[in-house]
């Protein structure tokens, strides 16, 4: 058994437009490393954090809470070292707070032997999630762990279907510098929604999870439609309607806010297309004189990987 591992942590595209906390997919080359060991010592330990600054202490550190609910749920003595080299910046909308919970969760179960499956890590993970954001959500930790497209079809009891994933997907993601905080972004959405829109919205879940399995790139592109969060949310994004006609006038199939934003992803078809959704997305932000980065991604199947034992 290896006592240590160093493992690629991916960033995610959480809601996919139409499923608010119930869609995501992973990126694939956008993501944390995590060192994660096994110490003679029981407990948890945050040993190291570079790239931001975040609180080493265990019960305030995402990766640190979901390692606890998992070992207490394993109910054997372990001691665990976590190492935590961030690229996601928090506040990104691209599951960086998920990053850490689900990469942690995933590198100590590797080591004990697989005593959980992926699925059932999912709940350990989301622990991270309620500690960020104040609402344990796994629409960003289940696509780190399961890799791919993922829908929660229920929370209560959790029930996490891994979808299927076209060739031809591909992910242009622009990350305007500034912070929206997840819990903020949550404070803007009405609790209530009417029903008209609730039938224009699980019919686009519907179909979006159709097109995903029927490989149907238009249908997946029609069904990224979101009639219920995006006009609450999208006020808090500069030039979030700019970005969106660029990317659907060069191509894409369809561009909404990924998770709670302010980053903006937009689905394509074919690398080149994605390449034309990234220049035309640059030339609207270039105006802004905002800091951003732009990502171009397939989509990451695998999920958390291992860099070295
Ligand atoms: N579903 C969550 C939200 C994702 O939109 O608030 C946060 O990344």
């Amino acid at each position: 058994m290896n006592k240590s591992l160093r493992i690629f942590a991916p960033a995610t595209v959480a809601n996919l437009s139409c499923g608010f906390d119930i869609l995501g997919c992973c990126m694939d080359n956008v993501g944390d490393e995590m060192v994660i060991s096994l110490t003679p010592d029981p407990g948890v330990k945050i040993t190291k954090i570079e790239g931001a600054n975040l609180p080493l202490e265990t019960h305030k550190n995402v990766a640190g809470v979901a390692v606890e609910a998992f070992l207490k749920e394993y109910n054997k003595d372990v001691g665990v070292t976590i190492e935590i080299f961030k690229r996601i910046k928090a506040g990104s909308g691209i599951g960086s707070s998920a990053a850490s919970s689900a990469g942690a969760v995933w590198a100590v179960n590797h080591l004990l032997d697989n005593p959980f499956t992926p699925n059932q890590l999912v709940k350990f993970a989301m622990e991270g999630e309620k500690l960020a954001s104040g609402n344990a959500h796994a629409d960003n930790v289940a696509p780190a762990l399961l890799g791919g497209f993922t829908l929660v079809r229920s929370y209560n009891p959790l029930d996490v279907v891994k979808l299927n994933t076209p060739k031809e997907l591909m992910l242009t993601v622009i990350h305007p510098q500034i912070e929206v905080k997840t819990s903020d972004s949550r404070s803007v959405i009405k609790n209530n929604v009417s029903l008209k829109k609730a039938i224009q919205q699980w019919g686009n879940v519907g179909g979006f999870v159709a097109g995903l399995f029927t490989e149907d790139y238009d249908l997946i592109g029609r069904s990224l439609e979101d009639v219920i969060i995006e006009p609450l949310r999208s006020i808090l994004i500069p030039e979030f309607n700019a970005v969106k006609k660029a990317a659907i006038t060069n191509g894409a199939l369809g561009c909404g806010i990924s998770g709670s934003g302010p980053s903006i992803f937009a689905i394509s078809k074919g690398q080149e297309t994605a390449n034309k959704v990234a220049n035309a997305i640059r030339e609207v932000y270039n105006k802004t004189g905002l800091e951003f980065d732009i990502h171009i991604s397939k989509i990451n199947n695998e999920g958390i990987k291992i860099i070295n034992q």
